[in-house]
């Protein structure tokens, strides 16, 4: 294609910058990646006021004849915001000396915090969870169920039973989710939970979501049932309990069944069947029986970019990993009515997630 004019050429440049920074978008996740894996955020966070790069490579447990590098990790955390820099030295007659501190962002990254989405961000990036991606325009070609399938010749949640590793990372990942979910749903909105006297939070994991209900709530009972790889061995005490089950053969009876981050995993097909189980374990909604889900309503492209792609992606993801993907609120509506259930009240409250609860 000969180029006529500036005008094209000036659109060829730009054109190669958007395709040079879509090819190299996964360095910023690999990146932060590293920086995680290195615990440079606890490490500044210990320093207790801005670091040095000096300070920062003493610290580090690298070998140091990498230190020449360090800079050059941290300039792209600092231009994709987990960093800031602030001027350390205050002397006239003194160089100027820069330090590294942690942004908002990066305080949740910090090990030790209660609410930090370390653990999710180590999983999500772990190669069993990233391979698929490679095998993704495979998986358009053949009959497989997933990208997740074509990679590893199984389902995720097969793969999980038979990999302890796995299990373990994943249910972590999830678990530090959970507290942060609750935490946010408990102060804005704990009145959900209200007039209930038993929940089963279905696929609940290891149970961190129900155990903060129960401390919440001293008289509710909650039961956390997930499959058997994930809840043997757990044990409960006097208002929770651990079952291990299949959620499409039965699910334990209670006022409520909680479903957080279970149905963007399941084609609509499979979603009503889990709905239709969840009908046959709760009251009638005259006597209280209701349906509480955390997951995403998809807004056609409406708002903020980052929020909009960051949808998109997880919608990706469920293509990728498992059989399911992101609604928006007619494709909700839509299998709830399929389901058999009457109503439904959407309360945006949590970010790029709501909470949704569906009246039989
Ligand atoms: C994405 S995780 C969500 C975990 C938890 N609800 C949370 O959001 O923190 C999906 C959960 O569903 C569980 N699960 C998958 N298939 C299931 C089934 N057939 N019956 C019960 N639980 C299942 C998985 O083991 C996993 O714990």
């Amino acid at each position: 294609m000969a180029l006529q004019n500036n005008e094209q050429s000036t659109n060829l440049l730009h054109s190669q910058a958007h395709i040079w920074n879509h090819i190299f978008n996964f360095i910023n996740s690999m990146s932060l990646k590293c920086a995680i894996q290195l615990q440079i955020p606890d490490i500044i966070n210990r320093h207790g006021a801005p670091m040095s790069l000096s300070e920062l490579v003493e610290a580090l447990s690298i070998n140091k004849e990498r230190a020449p590098f360090v800079y050059r990790l941290m300039r792209i955390l600092v231009h994709s915001g987990f960093f800031m820099k602030q001027t350390i030295s205050t002397n006239e007659n003194e160089e100027k000396k820069e330090g590294y501190l942690l942004s908002p962002a990066s305080r949740f990254l910090l090990k030790d915090e209660p609410l930090s989405i370390r653990p999710f961000l180590l999983a999500m990036l772990d190669p069993i969870l990233t391979d698929p991606w490679h095998h993704m325009s495979e998986w358009f070609q053949n009959d497989d169920i997933t990208p997740f399938h074509t990679t590893h010749g199984r389902k995720l949640w097969d793969f999980a039973g038979q990999d302890p590793n796995l299990n373990r990372f994943f249910n972590e990942a999830m678990g530090s989710d959970g507290r942060l979910v609750t935490s946010v749903i408990l102060k804005q909105c704990g009145d959900v939970f209200k007039s209930l006297n038993s929940i089963v939070d279905v696929g609940g994991g290891i149970g961190t979501v129900a155990k903060a209900i129960v401390e919440a709530f001293s008289d509710v009972n909650c039961i956390c049932f997930d499959l058997p790889h994930v809840v043997n061995g757990l044990v409960g005490n006097k208002n929770l309990s651990y079952v291990g089950g299949d959620m499409f053969d039965s699910i334990p009876k209670a006022d409520a069944v909680f479903l957080k981050w279970i149905l963007h995993g399941w084609s609509d097909e499979e979603c009503i069947k889990i709905l239709l189980k969840c009908k046959e374990a709760i009251p009638s909604k005259e006597n209280g029986g209701k349906v509480i889900i955390i997951d995403m309503v998809l807004k056609n492209n409406e708002g903020d970019k980052e929020f909009v792609e960051t949808q998109l992606f997880f919608d990706m993801l469920m293509m990728t990993v498992v059989t399911g993907r992101e609604r928006t609120e007619k494709d909700w509506a839509k299998i709830f009515v399929d389901a058999s259930f009457s109503d439904y009240k959407i309360t945006p409250i949590l970010g790029l997630r709501s909470l949704i609860e569906v009246y039989p």
